[in-house]
């Protein structure tokens, strides 16, 4: 049985969206297994633009189960607004399609609160998150203290938890100069948002585990990018979370043989958002047509992405590191009517060639790229949706990139619109 995992391969905001949302067809239940609200995902349906952040891409499909797996953060708050936001623009969420598990713990304000204290104390040395109170409330997971949806129904419970986990936040907002919390008025806030999401909590792994067995087909929906998973990211500068492969499994309740194909998705150049190394980064006229052109602008916090060349030797590493069968080049059209094309093939470390990313710190920030030099294409790749509709050039481009990363393109994006896609191995089929 095919599964197949999505996920990103660069620093975040590849397009997975938009590729859930395509192989979405193809399967009956699309799950998220990492991250949280810092994630936006976007799809583009006949001009009309979804928003995704904490709803898997299959919400906006009718007879799809979209489900929030146990290796999610959920913002209660944040999730019902996007609820109701969703709802406004006509999609239908019930507990029959969208399924939240049960043992996902809870992002509360006082963790968007330290998360945005923290970068505050930082300075310079910020990380630039997204101040959604991701990294705290994994803090609070790992350290065992966490409030857990499920808590929710059990309000004895509930109450001793919040205590036990104002404990240890008073003594950290002391220390910050902040004023304490009162546990009181925590539970009281978590009662009034229980009856709004607790009718989707249930036991998300038994759902996934059921519909394998009858031969239901799973999505899985990855957040972020390799770039910026937790261990093997740009450290510090990363998410508080694993967002490769086999994250999928253990982040939606089921063993590491349901996953089938993982895809990962690249962009055709390099961004990213917030603070850290960047090889590739290009502060010129270049990186500024690059990102007015792909109109790279932050989902969720609307700021600036940086932009630059496609990284030909950290996508290698990422797929590697993800266990990733094929990729899905996105946003190709962007480089159309450029004269020449860019592609990091090695660094230059200390007057060292090197075909690797190092780990350290230091060596992260003093890499500097060595390029090979392609011709652009002056015709449209926009839109197209076969192969024999890209200039030759773009053709090149494509297949060099295959070549560089050791990875088949399975499939090619051309524009933000779900059915622009150029389809050359099916992640389904393969
Ligand atoms: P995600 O976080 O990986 O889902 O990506 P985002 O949605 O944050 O950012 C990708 C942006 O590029 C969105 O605005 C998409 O609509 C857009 N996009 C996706 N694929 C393409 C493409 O092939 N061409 C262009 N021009 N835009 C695309
Ligand atoms: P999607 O799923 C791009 C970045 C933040 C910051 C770092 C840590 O849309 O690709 P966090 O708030 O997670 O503690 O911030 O990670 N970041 C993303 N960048 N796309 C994302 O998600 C991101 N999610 C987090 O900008 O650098
Ligand atoms: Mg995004």
């Amino acid at each position: 049985m095919a599964d197949v995992a999505v996920i990103g391969a660069q620093w975040g905001d590849e397009g997975k969206g938009k590729l859930v949302d395509w192989l979405s067809a193809r399967a009956d239940v699309v799950v998220r297994f990492q991250g949280g609200h810092n994630a936006g995902h976007t799809l583009v349906i006949d001009g009309k633009v979804y928003k995704l952040s904490l709803l898997p891409s299959g919400i906006v499909r009718d007879g799809k189960v979209s489900v929030i797996g146990n290796g999610v953060v959920v913002d209660p708050w944040a999730l019902v607004d996007e609820m109701d936001r969703l709802r406004d623009q006509s999609i239908s969420i019930t507990p029959v399609n969208l399924v939240i598990a049960e043992n996902v713990p809870l992002i509360l304000p006082l963790h968007g609160e330290l998360d945005v204290l923290r970068e505050a104390a930082a300075g310079d040395k910020k990380i630039g998150t997204t101040k959604r109170g991701i990294g705290p409330a994994y803090e609070d997971k790992v350290g065992r203290r966490a409030i857990r949806l499920i808590d929710l129904a059990y309000p004895s419970t509930l109450k001793e938890k919040v205590e036990k986990l104002l404990t240890h936040h008073n003594a950290l907002r002391r220390g910050l100069g902040v004023k304490e919390l009162n546990p009181e008025a925590l539970v009281e806030k978590l009662k009034q948002i229980a009856p709004k999401i607790l009718p989707y909590a249930g036991p998300a792994w038994r759902l996934v585990q059921e519909a394998r067995k009858a031969g239901k087909r799973i999505l899985f929906e990855g957040a972020q990018g390799v770039l910026l998973d937790v261990d093997h990211g740009t450290y510090p500068y990363v998410t508080s979370s694993n967002v490769v492969a086999g994250q999928a499994a253990a982040g939606a309740g089921l063993g590491p043989k349901a996953l089938g194909y993982v895809l990962g998705i690249v962009k055709a150049y390099t961004t990213r958002v917030g603070e850290g190394p960047f090889p590739t980064e290009d502060e010129s006229e270049t990186g500024q047509l690059l990102g007015e052109r792909g109109r790279e602008f932050g989902t969720v916090t609307g700021r600036k992405r940086r932009c630059g060349w496609f990284d030909a030797v950290l996508v290698r590493q990422s797929l590697k590191l993800a266990g990733v069968d094929g990729i899905a080049l996105t946003k190709l059209d962007v480089l159309d009517g450029f004269n020449e094309l860019k592609v990091c093939i090695g660094y230059d470390l200390d007057g060292k060639q090197i075909d690797y990313f190092p780990a350290g710190m230091d060596a992260q920030a003093s890499v500097k790229p060595v390029y090979e030099t392609m011709p652009g294409w002056q015709g449209s790749t926009e839109g197209a949706r076969s192969w024999a509709d890209l200039p030759a050039e773009a053709v090149k481009y494509v297949r060099r990139i295959e070549e560089l990363i050791e990875c088949p393109v399975a499939l090619v994006s051309t524009s933000p619109e779900r059915e622009d896609v150029i389809l050359m191995r099916d992640p389904y089929e393969d």
